[in-house]
């Protein structure tokens, strides 16, 4: 038994117990950790697209389900035009690489989000990722791509209402499952930890609805610096939590 469980334990974390299913990652702080360096916003960006790439592999090696990683809210596009663009194309960038960088971790990639909004270049290299990785079967990695919970909500009250008045469902049909199944995350169970770096102690417009019940982590550490150690405390904390859900 004492040598199963030396086994399973990684630099510290024990991954044989209470692992979190599902991870979400408010990838933060990118722009300060620019400016500290007397670098561009843009720089920041970059190197928050490598920590995500280093994240996503190491969740999928201890085990993690999902990876739920926020990349541009329905905000976001309040940011001046010069970062947008580059933003946009340091998604398509991710997108164009992402099999190439993923090769042979059997990764899988969705998207939630308005994704009509993006360009179409994006849009089509969204389609193709994801009916490339749809077969496999290690981590999913969700990318919150032009995210806002309160546009989901909204879109999804909209469609329920569309519904019913189409004769497909009745009013009384609406419950918590239900309207979960309009959500973009429909399918996805819910985060259990949501990390957010960056000293900011806020969701964002984050996973409203979905983040209910999850466990918090927040960090002054800015999303470039966001290391594996980090990853391994904020799941160690999350172990060590008493989760009750309303009960005792
Ligand atoms: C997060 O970093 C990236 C996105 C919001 C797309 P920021 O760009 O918000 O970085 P800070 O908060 O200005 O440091
Ligand atoms: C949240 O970060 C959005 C993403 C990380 C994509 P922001 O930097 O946009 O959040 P606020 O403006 O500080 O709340
Ligand atoms: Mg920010």
């Amino acid at each position: 038994m004492r040598l199963l469980r030396r086994k399973t334990k990684k630099h510290g974390l024990d991954t044989s117990r209470d692992l979190p299913v599902h991870i979400a990652v408010i990838m933060d702080g990118n722009g300060r950790w620019a400016a500290r360096r007397g670098l561009p916003r843009n720089a920041g960006h970059r190197e928050g697209a490598n920590t995500l790439k280093r994240v996503v592999k190491e969740c999928n090696a201890i085990g993690i389900k999902y990876l739920t990683a926020f990349a541009f809210s329905t905000e976001n596009w309040n940011r001046p035009r010069q970062e947008v663009n580059a933003l946009m194309q340091l998604l398509l960038e991710f997108l164009q690489n992402a099999e190439k960088e993923l090769a042979g971790t059997n990764i899988r990639i969705t998207v939630i989000g308005d994704t009509d909004k993006l360009s179409e270049e994006i849009r089509n290299e969204i389609d193709r990722v994801v009916a490339n990785t749809a077969a496999n079967t290690g981590l999913n990695l969700v990318i919150a791509l032009n995210y806002g919970s309160r546009c989901e909500i909204a879109a999804a009250a909209a469609r329920i209402a569309r519904d019913v008045r189409e004769g497909r469902i009745e009013p009384e049909d609406v419950d918590e499952e239900l309207f979960s199944n309009y959500l973009y995350t429909s399918g996805i169970p819910d985060p259990d930890l949501v990390i957010r770096p960056s000293g900011e102690y806020r969701l964002s417009n984050f996973l409203l609805w979905q983040s209910s019940y999850s466990e918090f982590w927040y960090s002054d550490i800015l999303w470039p610096d966001f290391s594996k150690e980090h990853l391994y405390q904020a799941i160690s904390d999350y172990q060590n939590r008493n989760r009750r859900f309303g009960g005792l």
